[in-house]
């Protein structure tokens, strides 16, 4: 039986919560699809500060590098909050990105239909169908640049750096136009040119990426009127390639329109097949161990696990099933409760989203 070893980082807040309901979807289509899994935790974020001092550890770093995949909760809480930058539970998070080599960040926002409900958008912007795809640069710009405290006109400053190479736009805008081509070869590419010389120098680089994708329809947007069209015309968006800070800012707001950030899953790929699963959203701490939260990012992000990095296609579909059955059999998480549907907690939506899975 093929067996693929996984990496478990569920990190801090709700992220154990929502990991372990994950497991609980990703066991089951594992029986039924005929693969095994083998798992093994490691220390990421508030947790890894607390058990060693350090928001990544040496030894998370060569757990995930030996895996097929790693799935990740979340990472943060106020307890860590006052520690400086590098020490901090994000620290941790974006150091993992970059030590797999994840440049390339994929974040489906799309609607289930009985989800439309949950939408602050009316149906008639929604339409019948909504499903975007932003893809996200991971380890470059402003969140990887050059930071630091100094002082201005006898004032105490801090700055940080937005910086590009072209070698990291052309990689990821590749990355855009590949998955445009396997959707509606519509891509827009998102930045501030109008300002930024960073985004200038963007531009011409996917510009000129572009000339080896003719399929694909490419258009510019600056990144504020981008914001405004999300809301104003989502239907208008197929996929959309923009930059770390960027796409961190838009796929939250993309998110929201399919009803709550508690929906929306995410891969992290780079240059292999080996890639990390995490949910957009954080680590809720004012939710944690309330058994409420939404475990659905993070069992899509499963989906999206078998998909991209396991070549099990056919489990992958079997998730999105079985989320989509639950769904329209009325079952709500808090979040994207609405009147008329049946309220259930973290540990009742991943039983059945599992049970629904294993069909
Ligand atoms: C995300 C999160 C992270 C990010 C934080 C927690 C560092 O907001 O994955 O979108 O900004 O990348
Ligand atoms: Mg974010």
């Amino acid at each position: 039986m093929k067996t693929y070893k996984i990496t478990l980082l569920p990190g801090d807040g709700i992220g154990p919560e929502i990991t372990a309901e994950a497991v609980k979807v990703l066991n089951a289509v594992s029986s039924k699809f005929g693969f095994g899994i083998e798992y093994e935790e490691a220390l990421l974020g508030g947790i890894a500060i607390d058990n060693t001092g350090v928001p990544l550890p040496e030894d998370t770093v060569k757990t995930c590098k030996a895996s097929d995949a790693v799935l990740l909760g979340a990472v943060g809480g106020w307890k860590w909050d006052v520690l400086p930058g590098h020490l901090r539970p994000e620290a941790g998070l974006l150091g993992i990105r970059s030590a797999l080599g994840l440049y390339a960040n994929l974040r489906p926002a799309r609607i289930f239909p009985p989800l439309k409900a949950a939408s602050p958008l009316k149906d008639e912007v929604i339409g019948d169908k909504l499903d975007i795809m932003v893809v996200r640069e991971l380890t470059g710009g402003i969140y990887f640049g050059e930071r630091g405290r100094t002082e201005k006109n006898g004032d105490k400053a801090a700055f940080d750096t937005e910086l590009y190479t072209v070698r990291e736009v052309e990689r990821i805008a590749k990355i855009g136009f590949e998955t445009a081509m396997k959707r509606n070869k519509k891509l827009c590419s998102v930045d501030k040119a109008n300002v930024l010389e960073s985004s200038r120098l963007w531009r011409e680089v996917v510009t000129e990426v572009a000339k080896s994708y003719p399929e694909v329809e490419l258009s510019h947007m600056y990144v504020d009127n981008c914001a405004m069209q999300l809301v104003r015309n989502p239907r208008q968006f197929d996929t959309i390639v923009t930059s770390n800070i960027f796409g961190d800012i838009l796929s939250d707001e993309a998110s929201m329109i399919s009803g709550s950030i508690g929906m929306l899953a995410s891969a992290s790929l780079g240059e292999g097949t080996r890639g990390l699963y995490e949910p957009i959203h954080g680590s809720a701490p004012d939710i944690a161990g309330k058994g409420i939260a939404n475990p659905l990012a993070t069992i899509l992000s499963v989906a999206m696990m078998l998909e991209y990095s396991l070549n099990e296609a056919a489990a992958a579909q079997a998730i999105e099933n079985a989320v989509s059955a639950v769904l329209e059999q009325g079952y709500r998480t808090p979040d994207i409760y609405t009147e008329g549907t049946i309220k259930v907690g973290t540990v009742q939506m991943g039983d059945l989203v599992a049970n629904e899975a294993a069909k």
